[in-house]
């Protein structure tokens, strides 16, 4: 594996340098000057309209930029990634995600350490959509004989993120009868809320666990368990023997893992558990055998179209020379603002209420991601890395905390996505309210990057120090991202440009994108304190004074 190139070490890192000291943005003064600015910076990546013509970049800014990603290697390193090299360094695997979205027909066959991918990725994607159209069907029925009104989903992070995101997004697609919930959290009162109104003879849990060792998930699996049996218990569907009870989890439990022997080993037959592979990164996950509950919910063929949707991003990442690749130039954006303009957040703003979980999702696929101190040969970061995404859907946003973004002291790089044609189309008083909100995104980018200054203020009649408290500075930045509608293969498309993004991101700072190992203290301390909260005196003696502290409040308060 090639050494990271140092970014900052480069003659592009250099001409950024140069461009930021003598850098004075002005969007209303580019946008006079070049009519055309609007249209030269919309880039178009499949069904998506991306422009970036509101940036804080002039095209001196954006030459430098891909020079940077030409002597970073980007190219180089996705073509790595695509082979099956082993870019995963400290874990030592290939990074394949883009392999669960080949074509069936794909020429030539992708084969990685002895592995037939193609052959393995559509099997188990058949064997997925056979499971879903069965119980879509209500041929596949619970111990009692009824079908499937509600899968529950169990997993968390990767497992959990990806496929919670996308149902929400996608409801209106779910045509079969069948909802989908989802818990991940280890409080209790994730799952005891979550099926406190479903009806065991009709619920199927879906426990996905990539290694299938997490404490979160299979704790809640085990309390689904004793939840299943005990509702059919009490309902007299089934006895108290072992017998009942294990036919009572083959109707009612299917897992999804790369470790099918530990699936086995919690009761979960074997032949009702859908495998991946360890090339597939648990917050990559969404497009392989995790996305399960999308495909009972929404149905095999959006799940492929789904699918279609990120091939057509990977393909244009492939493809398309890097001054006009989409993905690419926003991670370079991206790294201008955090490395060059100070910018320590990045707002993504979905004008979309189907999309209230977007954020959420890619916290985990960018901050788990790129948030590190070392590169992939594990000498240190040469530069600040790892900016925090952050965001909710307008309008609601609009109404909680873009004052910050159009008045406070800190750069907010912003992404703003929306769709021309709802999913729900409304009218009210003679008006689409699509349009309305829609009207409400234009407001925002335009009043983001324009701002209004004194003057215009005062031609309102402003007078005093009213006209500083109302005049807004302009020059944020913002990316606008528009789609013709939320589909299953736009919503592909908007999470393969994120993955991109990332991906550019971490081959610039010279981070392996895809290990986690900033999860791992965390875990390991739960265990060893979790005695402590049991009553155990010696684990209670080993913690440090302040947690110790923390245990005695604990147990003086804990009623019972
Ligand atoms: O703890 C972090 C993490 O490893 C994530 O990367 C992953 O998505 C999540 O836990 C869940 O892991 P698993 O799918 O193995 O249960």
């Amino acid at each position: 594996m090639s050494a990271p190139i140092d970014a900052t070490a480069t003659s592009a890192w250099a001409q950024l340098d140069a461009h930021r000291a003598s850098f004075t943005p002005d969007l209303r003064g580019w946008f006079a000057q070049d009519p055309d600015r609007a249209r030269r910076l919309s880039l178009a990546v499949a069904d998506l309209h991306v422009d970036l013509s509101k940036n804080l970049v002039t095209d001196e800014i954006l030459a430098s930029l891909v020079l940077l990603a030409e002597q970073t290697g980007v190219a180089e390193r996705y073509a790595a990634m695509l082979a099956g090299e082993h870019i995963n360094t400290t874990e030592d695997r290939a990074v394949l995600h883009t392999a669960l979205r080949r074509l069936s027909d794909a020429t030539p066959a992708l084969t990685v350490d002895g592995q037939d991918v193609d052959h393995d990725v559509q099997a188990v994607l058949d064997a997925m959509g056979a499971f879903a159209d069965r119980v879509r069907s209500g041929q596949w029925e619970g111990i009692t004989g009824k079908t499937v009104t509600h899968v529950v989903n169990i997993g968390i992070g990767g497992s959990d993120l990806g496929p919670a995101m996308i149902f929400e997004a996608l409801k209106p697609y779910a045509d079969a009868g069948i909802q989908a919930r989802f818990v991940s959290n280890i409080d209790p009162a994730d799952i005891a809320l979550k099926t406190a109104d479903l009806d065991p003879e009709t619920t199927l849990f879906v426990v996905a666990s990539k290694t299938f060792t997490t404490l979160e998930t299979l704790t809640n699996a085990r309390l689904a368990r004793d939840w299943l049996w005990s509702g059919l218990e009490h309902a007299g569907a089934i006895g108290e023997d072992e017998s009942s009870r294990t036919d009572a989890v083959a109707h009612h439990f299917v897992a999804v893992s790369t470790a099918l022997d530990k699936v086995a080993a919690f009761g979960i037959d074997p032949a009702n558990a859908f495998g991946f592979w360890d090339w597939v990164g648990g917050r990559y996950s969404v497009d392989s055998a995790i996305g399960l509950s999308l495909a009972i919910t929404l149905g095999p063929d959006a799940f492929r179209e789904l699918l279609a949707g990120f091939h057509a991003v990977d393909e244009h990442v492939r493809m398309t020379p890097l001054a006009e690749n989409v993905p690419v130039i926003m991670g370079l954006l991206n790294i201008w603002y955090t490395n060059f303009l100070g910018a320590q957040t990045h707002a993504v703003l979905p004008y979309a209420q189907q999309l209230h979980r977007f954020a959420a999702y890619l916290q985990q696929l960018t901050m788990e991601s790129n948030g590190k101190s070392v590169r992939w040969d594990g000498s240190p970061v040469t530069t600040g890395t790892g900016e925090i995404f952050w965001g909710e859907p307008g309008t609601n946003g609009q109404h909680a905390f873009y004052q910050l973004i159009h008045q406070g002291t800190r750069l907010i790089p912003a992404d703003f996505i929306a769709f021309a044609n709802p999913a729900y189309p409304l009218a009210t008083d003679g008006r689409d309210v699509h349009g309305l909100f829609l009207a409400n995104f234009l407001a925002q980018t335009k009043a983001l990057a324009f701002g209004k200054t004194a003057a215009e203020v005062e031609a309102e009649g402003t007078t005093g120090p009213l006209v500083a408290a109302r005049t807004f500075a302009g020059n944020r930045p913002t990316t606008s991202i528009f789609a013709p509608a939320l589909t299953p293969r736009v919503l592909g498309e908007l999470v393969a440009l994120y993955e991109h993004i990332t991906f550019t991101q971490g081959v610039v700072w010279g981070i392996n994108s895809f290990d986690q190992w900033g999860v791992e203290l965390g875990k390991q301390l739960a265990l060893q304190i979790a005695p402590a909260l049991e009553g155990d005196e010696s684990a209670f003696a080993e913690q440090d004074a302040s947690t110790r502290a923390l245990l005695e409040y604990y147990r003086e308060h804990r009623s019972h």
